[in-house]
Protein backbone atom coordinates (compact mmCIF):
# COMPACT_ATOMS: atom_id res chain seq x y z
CA UNK A 1 0.00 0.00 0.00
CA UNK A 2 1.26 3.17 -0.97
CA UNK A 3 2.11 5.94 1.49
CA UNK A 4 3.02 9.97 1.47
CA UNK A 5 6.35 11.09 2.76
CA UNK A 6 5.92 14.74 3.99
CA UNK A 7 9.24 16.71 4.87
CA UNK A 8 7.81 19.56 7.15
CA UNK A 9 8.74 23.32 7.73
CA UNK A 10 7.75 24.04 3.87
CA UNK A 11 5.60 27.17 3.79
CA UNK A 12 3.28 27.18 0.87
CA UNK A 13 2.89 29.76 -1.77
CA UNK A 14 0.73 29.73 -5.01
CA UNK A 15 -2.50 28.81 -5.69
CA UNK A 16 -5.22 25.58 -5.70
CA UNK A 17 -8.17 25.07 -7.83
CA UNK A 18 -10.90 22.70 -5.56
CA UNK A 19 -12.12 19.74 -7.39
CA UNK A 20 -15.90 18.97 -7.39
CA UNK A 21 -17.60 18.03 -3.88
CA UNK A 22 -17.06 14.43 -3.41
CA UNK A 23 -20.51 14.13 -1.42
CA UNK A 24 -22.48 16.24 -4.21
CA UNK A 25 -21.11 13.81 -6.84
CA UNK A 26 -22.02 10.61 -4.59
CA UNK A 27 -25.81 11.39 -4.34
CA UNK A 28 -26.02 13.04 -7.95
CA UNK A 29 -24.57 10.19 -9.32
CA UNK A 30 -27.10 7.51 -8.32
CA UNK A 31 -29.78 9.60 -8.77
CA UNK A 32 -29.01 9.05 -12.52
CA UNK A 33 -31.11 5.87 -11.73
CA UNK A 34 -34.35 7.68 -11.35
CA UNK A 35 -34.81 8.54 -15.33
CA UNK A 36 -33.74 6.39 -17.97
CA UNK A 37 -31.27 7.62 -20.82
CA UNK A 38 -28.09 9.37 -20.72
CA UNK A 39 -27.37 12.17 -18.02
CA UNK A 40 -24.51 14.54 -18.28
CA UNK A 41 -22.38 15.11 -14.89
CA UNK A 42 -19.78 17.95 -15.05
CA UNK A 43 -17.02 18.75 -12.59
CA UNK A 44 -17.09 15.29 -11.21
CA UNK A 45 -13.66 14.13 -9.17
CA UNK A 46 -11.99 11.46 -10.15
CA UNK A 47 -11.77 9.37 -6.49
CA UNK A 48 -11.74 6.17 -5.11
CA UNK A 49 -15.59 6.68 -3.81
CA UNK A 50 -16.77 8.28 -7.22
CA UNK A 51 -15.15 5.30 -9.08
CA UNK A 52 -17.28 2.63 -6.67
CA UNK A 53 -20.49 4.75 -7.04
CA UNK A 54 -19.63 4.61 -11.18
CA UNK A 55 -19.00 0.32 -10.60
CA UNK A 56 -22.21 -0.45 -8.37
CA UNK A 57 -24.38 1.56 -11.38
CA UNK A 58 -22.65 -0.77 -13.70
CA UNK A 59 -23.48 -3.35 -11.66
CA UNK A 60 -27.19 -2.87 -12.01
CA UNK A 61 -26.85 -2.28 -15.56
CA UNK A 62 -25.81 1.56 -16.43
CA UNK A 63 -23.17 2.38 -18.77
CA UNK A 64 -20.70 5.19 -18.08
CA UNK A 65 -18.01 7.00 -19.94
CA UNK A 66 -15.68 10.14 -18.39
CA UNK A 67 -14.25 12.85 -20.64
CA UNK A 68 -12.01 14.99 -17.95
CA UNK A 69 -14.43 15.81 -15.17
CA UNK A 70 -17.64 15.38 -17.24
CA UNK A 71 -19.07 11.92 -16.68
CA UNK A 72 -21.81 10.66 -18.89
CA UNK A 73 -24.22 8.09 -17.31
CA UNK A 74 -26.82 5.92 -19.34
CA UNK A 75 -29.10 4.28 -16.88
CA UNK A 76 -31.58 3.12 -19.79
CA UNK A 77 -31.11 -0.53 -19.37
CA UNK A 78 -31.21 -1.14 -15.33
CA UNK A 79 -30.80 -5.19 -15.11
CA UNK A 80 -30.38 -5.17 -11.04
CA UNK A 81 -31.37 -3.50 -8.32
CA UNK A 82 -28.97 -4.88 -5.87
CA UNK A 83 -25.93 -3.59 -4.03
CA UNK A 84 -23.25 -6.28 -3.26
CA UNK A 85 -21.59 -6.21 0.61
CA UNK A 86 -18.36 -6.19 -1.27
CA UNK A 87 -19.21 -2.76 -2.64
CA UNK A 88 -20.99 -1.50 -0.08
CA UNK A 89 -18.27 -2.11 3.07
CA UNK A 90 -16.08 0.22 0.77
CA UNK A 91 -18.17 2.90 0.88
CA UNK A 92 -21.29 3.55 2.80
CA UNK A 93 -22.55 6.19 1.03
CA UNK A 94 -23.73 2.95 -1.45
CA UNK A 95 -27.38 3.43 0.91
CA UNK A 96 -27.75 6.47 -1.66
CA UNK A 97 -29.21 3.92 -4.18
CA UNK A 98 -32.30 3.21 -2.22
CA UNK A 99 -34.21 5.68 -2.84
CA UNK A 100 -33.53 6.60 -7.08
CA UNK A 101 -34.09 2.67 -7.13
CA UNK A 102 -37.80 2.84 -5.28
CA UNK A 103 -38.71 5.79 -7.10
CA UNK A 104 -37.74 3.84 -10.65
CA UNK A 105 -38.36 -0.03 -9.63
CA UNK A 106 -40.53 0.17 -6.28
CA UNK A 107 -37.75 -2.12 -5.27
CA UNK A 108 -34.26 -1.98 -3.74
CA UNK A 109 -32.13 -4.81 -2.11
CA UNK A 110 -28.84 -3.06 -0.20
CA UNK A 111 -25.65 -4.72 1.98
CA UNK A 112 -26.19 -2.76 5.39
CA UNK A 113 -23.12 -0.41 5.44
CA UNK A 114 -21.89 -1.81 8.63
CA UNK A 115 -19.95 0.41 10.48
CA UNK A 116 -17.17 2.07 9.96
CA UNK A 117 -13.82 4.21 11.56
CA UNK A 118 -15.83 7.01 12.84
CA UNK A 119 -19.23 5.13 14.13
CA UNK A 120 -22.09 2.59 13.38
CA UNK A 121 -23.36 4.59 11.18
CA UNK A 122 -26.93 3.18 11.24
CA UNK A 123 -29.47 3.91 8.23
CA UNK A 124 -32.64 3.76 10.21
CA UNK A 125 -33.87 7.13 9.34
CA UNK A 126 -33.31 6.44 6.11
CA UNK A 127 -35.61 3.52 6.15
CA UNK A 128 -38.10 5.30 8.28
CA UNK A 129 -38.56 7.84 5.82
CA UNK A 130 -38.85 4.99 3.03
CA UNK A 131 -41.80 3.93 6.05
CA UNK A 132 -43.96 7.05 5.21
CA UNK A 133 -43.94 6.78 1.74
CA UNK A 134 -45.77 3.36 2.22
CA UNK A 135 -42.29 1.32 1.78
CA UNK A 136 -41.77 -1.42 3.49
CA UNK A 137 -38.75 -2.71 4.67
CA UNK A 138 -36.94 -5.81 6.16
CA UNK A 139 -33.43 -7.23 6.77
CA UNK A 140 -32.46 -10.22 6.12
CA UNK A 141 -28.53 -12.17 6.14
CA UNK A 142 -26.93 -8.38 6.16
CA UNK A 143 -29.28 -6.76 3.54
CA UNK A 144 -32.23 -4.41 3.99
CA UNK A 145 -34.47 -5.49 1.28
CA UNK A 146 -36.94 -1.84 0.39
CA UNK A 147 -40.28 -3.09 -1.63
CA UNK A 148 -42.91 -0.36 -2.55
CA UNK A 149 -46.63 -1.62 -2.19
CA UNK A 150 -47.76 -0.40 -6.22
CA UNK A 151 -46.37 3.06 -6.67
CA UNK A 152 -45.26 5.03 -3.71
CA UNK A 153 -47.71 7.35 -1.89
CA UNK A 154 -46.45 11.07 -0.27
CA UNK A 155 -46.04 11.11 3.59
CA UNK A 156 -44.62 13.23 5.81
CA UNK A 157 -41.63 12.64 7.93
CA UNK A 158 -39.64 14.55 11.07
CA UNK A 159 -36.00 13.24 11.23
CA UNK A 160 -34.70 13.24 14.49
CA UNK A 161 -31.20 14.32 13.06
CA UNK A 162 -31.05 16.56 10.42
CA UNK A 163 -29.48 13.39 8.31
CA UNK A 164 -27.72 14.46 4.98
CA UNK A 165 -27.93 11.03 2.99
CA UNK A 166 -31.26 10.44 4.48
CA UNK A 167 -32.78 13.70 3.62
CA UNK A 168 -31.15 12.86 -0.03
CA UNK A 169 -32.65 9.38 -0.26
CA UNK A 170 -36.00 10.57 0.68
CA UNK A 171 -35.84 13.59 -1.73
CA UNK A 172 -35.09 11.00 -4.49
CA UNK A 173 -37.85 8.31 -3.62
CA UNK A 174 -40.68 11.03 -3.17
CA UNK A 175 -39.66 12.83 -6.30
CA UNK A 176 -42.29 10.47 -8.12
CA UNK A 177 -44.54 9.27 -5.57
CA UNK A 178 -47.91 10.18 -5.87
CA UNK A 179 -48.80 13.37 -3.98
CA UNK A 180 -46.90 15.65 -1.61
CA UNK A 181 -44.23 14.51 0.89
CA UNK A 182 -42.65 17.05 3.23
CA UNK A 183 -39.29 16.57 5.06
CA UNK A 184 -38.96 18.30 8.45
CA UNK A 185 -35.91 18.77 10.17
CA UNK A 186 -34.17 17.74 6.73
CA UNK A 187 -30.35 18.47 6.17
CA UNK A 188 -29.80 22.04 4.61
CA UNK A 189 -25.78 21.10 3.39
CA UNK A 190 -25.21 22.55 0.00
CA UNK A 191 -25.03 19.38 -1.76
CA UNK A 192 -28.34 18.97 -0.35
CA UNK A 193 -29.12 22.02 -2.73
CA UNK A 194 -26.92 20.36 -5.65
CA UNK A 195 -29.07 17.40 -5.44
CA UNK A 196 -32.21 19.33 -5.42
CA UNK A 197 -30.84 21.56 -8.57
CA UNK A 198 -30.19 18.02 -10.32
CA UNK A 199 -33.81 16.80 -9.50
CA UNK A 200 -35.68 20.00 -10.54
CA UNK A 201 -33.53 19.87 -13.97
CA UNK A 202 -35.15 16.34 -14.56
CA UNK A 203 -38.41 17.55 -13.52
CA UNK A 204 -39.11 17.20 -9.97
CA UNK A 205 -41.24 19.33 -7.73
CA UNK A 206 -39.21 20.51 -4.73
CA UNK A 207 -39.60 23.30 -2.65
CA UNK A 208 -37.80 24.95 0.03
CA UNK A 209 -33.65 24.31 -1.52
CA UNK A 210 -31.74 25.38 1.92
CA UNK A 211 -34.45 25.43 4.84
CA UNK A 212 -35.23 22.38 7.00
CA UNK A 213 -38.17 21.80 5.84
CA UNK A 214 -38.51 20.38 1.96
CA UNK A 215 -41.95 19.92 0.33
CA UNK A 216 -41.87 17.33 -3.03
CA UNK A 217 -44.90 17.28 -5.49
CA UNK A 218 -44.55 13.60 -7.10
CA UNK A 219 -44.24 13.01 -10.69
CA UNK A 220 -45.21 10.45 -13.24
CA UNK A 221 -42.20 10.63 -15.21
CA UNK A 222 -38.68 12.01 -14.76
CA UNK A 223 -35.85 12.90 -17.23
CA UNK A 224 -32.31 12.80 -17.82
CA UNK A 225 -30.57 16.11 -17.32
CA UNK A 226 -26.87 17.63 -17.22
CA UNK A 227 -25.97 19.45 -14.30
CA UNK A 228 -22.78 20.51 -12.60
CA UNK A 229 -21.21 20.02 -9.18
CA UNK A 230 -20.22 22.17 -6.33
CA UNK A 231 -17.19 22.96 -5.26
CA UNK A 232 -16.27 20.49 -2.01
CA UNK A 233 -15.87 22.80 0.36
CA UNK A 234 -14.36 20.28 2.55
CA UNK A 235 -11.37 19.95 0.50
CA UNK A 236 -10.93 23.73 0.47
CA UNK A 237 -11.42 24.51 3.88
CA UNK A 238 -8.63 21.32 4.33
CA UNK A 239 -6.25 23.71 1.88
CA UNK A 240 -7.04 26.61 4.06
CA UNK A 241 -5.89 25.08 7.79
CA UNK A 242 -2.95 23.37 5.12
CA UNK A 243 -1.67 26.87 4.48
CA UNK A 244 -2.29 27.60 8.24
CA UNK A 245 -0.21 24.74 9.40
CA UNK A 246 2.94 25.49 6.80
CA UNK A 247 3.01 28.86 7.01
CA UNK A 248 3.13 31.18 3.66
CA UNK A 249 0.00 32.75 1.15
CA UNK A 250 -2.10 29.86 -0.68
CA UNK A 251 -4.96 30.83 -2.94
CA UNK A 252 -7.57 28.33 -2.89
CA UNK A 253 -9.54 29.00 -6.22
CA UNK A 254 -13.01 27.34 -7.68
CA UNK A 255 -14.63 27.20 -3.88
CA UNK A 256 -17.58 28.98 -2.76
CA UNK A 257 -16.91 30.81 0.19
CA UNK A 258 -20.30 31.14 1.38
CA UNK A 259 -19.90 27.61 2.45
CA UNK A 260 -17.41 27.94 4.64
CA UNK A 261 -18.32 30.90 6.76
CA UNK A 262 -17.92 29.12 9.76
CA UNK A 263 -14.32 27.72 9.17
CA UNK A 264 -13.47 31.39 7.72
CA UNK A 265 -14.11 33.05 11.07
CA UNK A 266 -12.46 30.28 13.19
CA UNK A 267 -9.74 30.74 11.14
CA UNK A 268 -9.46 34.50 11.67
CA UNK A 269 -10.07 34.75 15.39
CA UNK A 270 -6.75 32.34 15.33
CA UNK A 271 -4.79 34.72 13.86
CA UNK A 272 -4.78 34.17 9.69
CA UNK A 273 -5.63 36.20 7.50
CA UNK A 274 -8.14 35.08 5.00
CA UNK A 275 -9.23 37.48 2.36
CA UNK A 276 -12.16 36.21 0.22
CA UNK A 277 -12.85 37.36 -3.46
CA UNK A 278 -15.66 35.86 -5.53
CA UNK A 279 -15.06 32.10 -5.65
CA UNK A 280 -11.33 32.51 -3.84
CA UNK A 281 -9.91 32.31 -0.44
CA UNK A 282 -6.46 33.24 -0.24
CA UNK A 283 -4.97 32.20 3.68
CA UNK A 284 -2.10 33.66 4.63
CA UNK A 285 0.25 33.56 7.77
CA UNK A 286 3.21 35.40 7.55
CA UNK A 287 6.81 33.18 8.11
CA UNK A 288 9.23 35.02 10.33
CA UNK A 289 12.99 35.13 8.98
CA UNK A 290 13.81 31.55 10.84
CA UNK A 291 11.09 30.25 8.57
CA UNK A 292 8.80 30.19 11.69
CA UNK A 293 5.45 30.83 10.72
CA UNK A 294 3.18 33.53 12.10
CA UNK A 295 1.78 32.40 15.87
CA UNK A 296 -2.20 31.13 15.70
CA UNK A 297 -4.62 31.50 18.82
CA UNK A 298 -6.13 28.77 20.29
CA UNK A 299 -9.86 28.44 19.17
CA UNK A 300 -13.07 26.46 20.31
CA UNK A 301 -15.21 24.32 18.13
CA UNK A 302 -18.42 22.42 18.39
CA UNK A 303 -19.41 20.46 15.04
CA UNK A 304 -22.77 20.90 14.03
CA UNK A 305 -24.78 20.20 10.96
CA UNK A 306 -25.05 23.17 8.48
CA UNK A 307 -24.32 26.02 8.29
CA UNK A 308 -22.62 24.73 11.76
CA UNK A 309 -18.88 23.98 11.88
CA UNK A 310 -18.47 20.80 9.68
CA UNK A 311 -17.85 17.88 11.19
CA UNK A 312 -15.63 17.02 7.98
CA UNK A 313 -12.98 19.35 9.24
CA UNK A 314 -13.04 18.53 12.48
CA UNK A 315 -9.91 16.41 12.36
CA UNK A 316 -8.12 18.78 10.09
CA UNK A 317 -8.67 21.92 12.84
CA UNK A 318 -6.98 19.63 15.42
CA UNK A 319 -4.18 18.96 13.64
CA UNK A 320 -4.01 23.39 12.90
CA UNK A 321 -4.89 23.77 17.16
CA UNK A 322 -1.86 21.97 17.69
CA UNK A 323 0.46 24.73 16.83
CA UNK A 324 -1.64 27.31 18.63
CA UNK A 325 -0.26 28.74 21.73
CA UNK A 326 -2.81 28.10 24.09
CA UNK A 327 -5.76 25.40 24.62
CA UNK A 328 -8.24 24.51 22.20
CA UNK A 329 -11.62 22.50 22.99
CA UNK A 330 -12.52 20.15 20.44
CA UNK A 331 -16.37 19.19 20.57
CA UNK A 332 -17.61 16.55 18.32
CA UNK A 333 -21.59 16.05 18.47
CA UNK A 334 -21.65 14.14 15.35
CA UNK A 335 -20.40 10.86 15.18
CA UNK A 336 -19.73 9.12 18.77
CA UNK A 337 -16.34 8.04 17.27
CA UNK A 338 -14.10 10.53 15.27
CA UNK A 339 -10.98 10.94 17.33
CA UNK A 340 -9.32 7.73 15.43
CA UNK A 341 -6.56 10.59 14.52
CA UNK A 342 -5.79 11.50 18.02
CA UNK A 343 -3.50 8.59 18.51
CA UNK A 344 -1.47 9.77 15.35
CA UNK A 345 -1.33 12.83 16.05
CA UNK A 346 -0.15 12.21 19.66
CA UNK A 347 2.84 10.05 17.98
CA UNK A 348 3.97 13.02 16.51
CA UNK A 349 4.36 14.94 19.61
CA UNK A 350 0.85 16.91 19.87
CA UNK A 351 -0.88 17.34 23.48
CA UNK A 352 -4.55 16.15 23.08
CA UNK A 353 -6.75 14.58 25.98
CA UNK A 354 -9.85 13.06 24.90
CA UNK A 355 -12.88 13.05 27.51
CA UNK A 356 -15.65 11.70 26.20
CA UNK A 357 -17.34 13.84 22.87
CA UNK A 358 -14.23 16.74 23.68
CA UNK A 359 -10.81 16.46 22.98
CA UNK A 360 -8.35 19.13 24.76
CA UNK A 361 -5.57 20.35 22.56
CA UNK A 362 -2.73 21.99 24.51
CA UNK A 363 -0.87 23.66 21.79
CA UNK A 364 2.74 23.60 21.45
CA UNK A 365 3.17 26.81 19.62
CA UNK A 366 5.10 26.30 16.23
CA UNK A 367 7.92 23.63 15.30
CA UNK A 368 7.03 21.47 18.46
CA UNK A 369 5.66 18.56 16.18
CA UNK A 370 8.41 15.98 15.03
CA UNK A 371 7.91 13.64 11.79
CA UNK A 372 7.47 10.29 12.17
CA UNK A 373 5.65 7.31 10.90
CA UNK A 374 1.61 7.76 11.34
CA UNK A 375 -1.18 5.45 9.87
CA UNK A 376 -4.56 6.86 8.65
CA UNK A 377 -7.47 5.75 9.66
CA UNK A 378 -10.41 7.50 8.11
CA UNK A 379 -10.67 10.12 5.33
CA UNK A 380 -10.60 13.00 7.26
CA UNK A 381 -8.52 11.62 9.42
CA UNK A 382 -5.79 10.98 6.61
CA UNK A 383 -6.05 15.14 5.68
CA UNK A 384 -5.59 15.91 9.38
CA UNK A 385 -2.10 13.97 9.35
CA UNK A 386 -0.63 15.42 6.43
CA UNK A 387 -1.52 19.03 7.79
CA UNK A 388 0.52 17.66 10.85
CA UNK A 389 3.14 16.61 8.42
CA UNK A 390 3.67 19.77 6.88
CA UNK A 391 4.09 21.64 10.65
CA UNK A 392 6.12 18.90 12.23
CA UNK A 393 9.91 19.34 11.88
CA UNK A 394 11.86 16.40 9.85
CA UNK A 395 9.76 13.89 7.75
CA UNK A 396 6.52 12.36 8.42
CA UNK A 397 5.32 9.22 6.74
CA UNK A 398 1.48 8.44 6.72
CA UNK A 399 0.68 5.04 5.80
CA UNK A 400 -2.99 3.51 4.56
CA UNK A 401 -3.48 6.27 2.25
CA UNK A 402 -6.22 4.54 0.49
CA UNK A 403 -8.67 6.48 2.82
CA UNK A 404 -7.13 9.86 1.88
CA UNK A 405 -7.93 8.66 -2.34
CA UNK A 406 -11.68 8.12 -1.22
CA UNK A 407 -12.16 11.95 -1.10
CA UNK A 408 -9.35 13.83 -2.08
CA UNK A 409 -8.31 14.74 -5.91
CA UNK A 410 -4.49 14.43 -6.25
CA UNK A 411 -3.57 15.71 -2.89
CA UNK A 412 -0.22 14.94 -2.95
CA UNK A 413 0.25 16.81 -6.21
CA UNK A 414 -2.15 19.97 -5.88
CA UNK A 415 -0.09 20.41 -2.01
CA UNK A 416 3.29 19.95 -4.54
CA UNK A 417 2.40 22.65 -6.72
CA UNK A 418 2.57 25.16 -4.56
CA UNK A 419 5.60 24.18 -2.30
CA UNK A 420 4.88 21.44 0.08
CA UNK A 421 7.82 18.76 0.29
CA UNK A 422 5.06 15.98 0.14
CA UNK A 423 5.85 12.83 -2.17
CA UNK A 424 3.68 9.25 -2.54
CA UNK A 425 5.87 6.13 -2.47
CA UNK A 426 4.69 2.90 -3.00
CA UNK A 427 4.44 1.11 0.14
C1 LIG B 1 -22.85 12.60 5.32
O1 LIG B 1 -22.85 11.32 5.92
C2 LIG B 1 -21.49 12.75 4.68
N1 LIG B 1 -21.31 11.73 3.66
C3 LIG B 1 -20.40 12.63 5.76
O2 LIG B 1 -19.15 12.84 5.13
C4 LIG B 1 -20.63 13.73 6.79
O3 LIG B 1 -19.69 13.61 7.81
C5 LIG B 1 -22.05 13.61 7.37
O4 LIG B 1 -23.03 13.63 6.31
C6 LIG B 1 -22.37 14.73 8.34
O5 LIG B 1 -22.26 15.95 7.69
C7 LIG B 1 -21.91 11.88 2.46
O6 LIG B 1 -22.61 12.85 2.21
C8 LIG B 1 -21.68 10.81 1.45
P1 LIG B 1 -25.63 11.82 8.65
P2 LIG B 1 -24.23 10.70 6.51
O7 LIG B 1 -26.70 10.86 8.28
O8 LIG B 1 -25.38 11.15 5.71
C9 LIG B 1 -26.85 9.55 12.59
C10 LIG B 1 -16.88 12.44 4.68
O9 LIG B 1 -15.86 12.44 5.39
N2 LIG B 1 -27.76 8.77 11.76
O10 LIG B 1 -25.85 13.27 8.38
O11 LIG B 1 -24.01 9.25 6.69
C11 LIG B 1 -25.38 9.28 12.26
O12 LIG B 1 -24.91 8.15 12.96
C12 LIG B 1 -18.16 11.79 5.17
O13 LIG B 1 -16.94 12.96 3.54
C13 LIG B 1 -28.62 7.86 12.38
O14 LIG B 1 -28.60 7.69 13.60
O15 LIG B 1 -24.29 11.37 7.94
C14 LIG B 1 -24.71 10.56 12.71
O16 LIG B 1 -24.49 10.48 14.11
C15 LIG B 1 -17.99 11.19 6.55
N3 LIG B 1 -29.48 7.14 11.61
C16 LIG B 1 -25.77 11.63 12.44
O17 LIG B 1 -27.01 10.94 12.28
C17 LIG B 1 -29.53 7.30 10.24
O18 LIG B 1 -30.36 6.63 9.59
C18 LIG B 1 -25.54 12.46 11.17
O19 LIG B 1 -25.22 11.55 10.18
C19 LIG B 1 -28.65 8.21 9.64
C20 LIG B 1 -27.78 8.95 10.42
Amino acid sequence: MDKLRIRGGQPLHGSITVSGAKNAALPLLAATLLAPGTHTLHNVPDLRDTRTMLQLLQIMGATWERDGSTVQVNTGQLTGAEAPYELVKTMRASVLVLGPLLGRTGYARVSLPGGCAIGARPVDYHLQGFQALGVKSSMKGGYVEVRAQGRLTGGSICFDIPSVTATENLLMAAAKAQGQTVIQNAAKEPEVGNLIDMLAAMGAQIQGKDTDCLTVTGVEELHPSEVRIIADRIEAGTYLMAAGAAGGRLEVKGCDPSHLTVLIDKLRTAGMEIEVKGNCCTASCSVSDNGTPCPLTAVNITTMPYPGFPTDLQAQFMALMSQSSGVSIIHETIFENRFMHVAELQRLGAEIVVEGSRAVVTGLARGQLVGAPVMATDLRASASLVIAGLAASGTTEISRIYHLERGYERLAEKLCRVGAAIEQIPG
